[in-house]
């Protein structure tokens, strides 16, 4: 991050009801992986909608560094996988975004061997990736792991057996990605259903993968040699969608998103309803009513999915601060993602944490500079300011945008009023 960027920051104007409509953009957590899968063929792959994100922007690095060619035409993204050469994977990278760690079991189906920096842990947790070397020992990889550095080994990945003792999106995406080309078939277990990880699955069916059980507990890959090139749209990000309508309810308005993939968001449709929020489905766009939303939530923890998803759960604890009585939200999944809930506080809200629970007493907030330190923490930090009275600066958006492609087009699209200023111009 450069001295300009970590000066970059949002400046909200809070108490406008958000009203209109947004697109949803194309899926983070869905397309990384599809750009990981593409090493397994030796032609071209062109993702469809590929959001413009500095995650991607980092991936898209990556593969360039062991010898893809990446170009975007218009908003598709183009990989061409031909001249692959290396399976070094740049220590930086390692660091910079975690996603690289997801390159391991696509990139050994190809390479044989490869060497990729362990990845940093970061502000929502330890994130250890036990479960990734786990599972590609279980199909015949040798590992082993030296200052920090990952050193996998496998001639001929064999089909085998492997039961996750938890569930893992990424390692379920690295086993899967291990299996596609292996010789034999691999079952595994106790997966991730995520919808990413059908998505992936589907991708890779395109490519001429044979896997059945996506979504559900127990995956079934066939290995397949030839893997070939393919065209593929990337779905939309439900947890961008799920953004624009907790901004919507923060703010009391009434929007329409277009292109929101509803039937992954149910969780969160759920809990906004139970909220006092009122939706609908009307040509295939969300149409989403705040004004009478004003239950606060008892209590709601996060879950894998199907369940309300820990990416939201910020940003719905940002929400309970502006509603009257007590919210309690316990985080189940990362065991330090209250973050963002410590900043909203310089913003008047009550909240406080016993353990794993948030207990929070909604009231009215008011504009404050705070810092985004991760992803959706940062998210929720608009949200505060959208919600708030008066005017809110947040730094730090570098970690905004790994993940929003236009949070501030987006938000102004809705009637916002959010700019992005450099503090030189302040
Ligand atoms: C994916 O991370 C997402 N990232 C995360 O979204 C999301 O929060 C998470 O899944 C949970 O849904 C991407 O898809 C790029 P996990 P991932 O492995 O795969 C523990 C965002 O904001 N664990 O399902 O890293 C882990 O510590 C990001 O877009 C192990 O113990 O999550 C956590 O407690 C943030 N050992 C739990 O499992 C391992 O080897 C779930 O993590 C791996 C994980």
């Amino acid at each position: 991050m450069t001295g300009a960027e970590a000066l970059d920051l949002y400046q909200i104007e809070g108490g406008v009801p958000l009203n209109g409509e947004v697109q949803i953009q194309g899926s983070k957590n869905a397309v990384l992986p599809m750009m990981a899968a593409s090493v397994l063929q030796k032609g071209c792959v062109c993702l469809k909608g590929c959001p413009d994100i500095a995650d991607v922007q980092c991936m898209e690095q990556i593969l360039q560094s062991i010898g893809a060619r990446v170009w975007r035409i218009a908003g598709d993204l183009y990989v061409d996988c031909k001249e692959i050469d290396t399976g070094v994977i740049p220590g930086a990278y390692a660091d910079k975004m975690r996603s690289s760690i997801i390159l391991m079991g696509a990139l050994l189906g190809r390479m044989g061997r490869i060497r990729v920096g362990r990845p940093g842990g970061c502000t929502i947790g330890e994130r250890p990736i036990n479960l990734h070397l786990s599972v590609l020992e279980a199909l015949g990889v040798a590992l082993e792991v030296e200052d920090g550095v990952i050193y996998a080994r496998a001639d001929r990945i064999k089909g085998g057996y492997y039961k996750f003792p938890k569930r893992s999106v990424g390692a379920t995406e690295n086993g899967i990605l291990a299996a596609a080309a292996a010789d034999g078939e691999t079952v595994l277990e106790n997966c991730a259903r995520e919808p990413e990880i059908i998505h992936l699955c589907q991708f890779l069916r395109s490519m001429g993968a044979n896997i059945v059980g996506e979504g559900s507990a127990t995956i079934h890959i066939e290995g397949v040699k030839d893997l070939h090139e393919t065209c593929f749209e990337v779905p939309a990000d439900r947890i961008v969608a799920g953004t624009y309508l907790l901004a919507c309810a923060v703010t009391r308005g009434n929007i329409r998103l277009t292109h929101a993939p509803i039937g992954e968001m149910q969780a969160l449709l759920r809990v906004y309803k139970e909220m006092g929020g009122q939706y609908e489905v009307k040509g295939g766009k969300l149409i989403a009513d705040s004004r009478h939303l004003n239950r606060p939530v008892p209590y709601l923890k996060t879950e894998e999915y199907p369940g309300f998803p820990t990416d939201l759960q910020s940003l719905l604890l940002t929400l309970c601060a502006t509603i009257p009585g007590e919210s309690r939200i316990e985080e189940t999944i990362f065991e330090d993602r209250f973050k963002a809930a410590l900043q909203i506080k310089h913003m008047g809200a009550d909240v406080r944490v016993e353990g794993r629970v948030a207990v929070i007493n909604g009231q009215n907030l008011h504009g404050a500079t705070v810092k985004a330190e991760e992803l959706r923490g940062g998210a929720a930090l608009v949200l505060a300011g959208l919600g708030a009275r008066g005017i809110t600066r947040i730094g730090g958006i570098c970690h905004i945008e790994r993940g929003y492609q236009d949070i501030c087009g987006d938000i102004r699209s809705l009637g916002g009023n959010i700019s992005r200023q450099s503090t030189e111009e302040l």
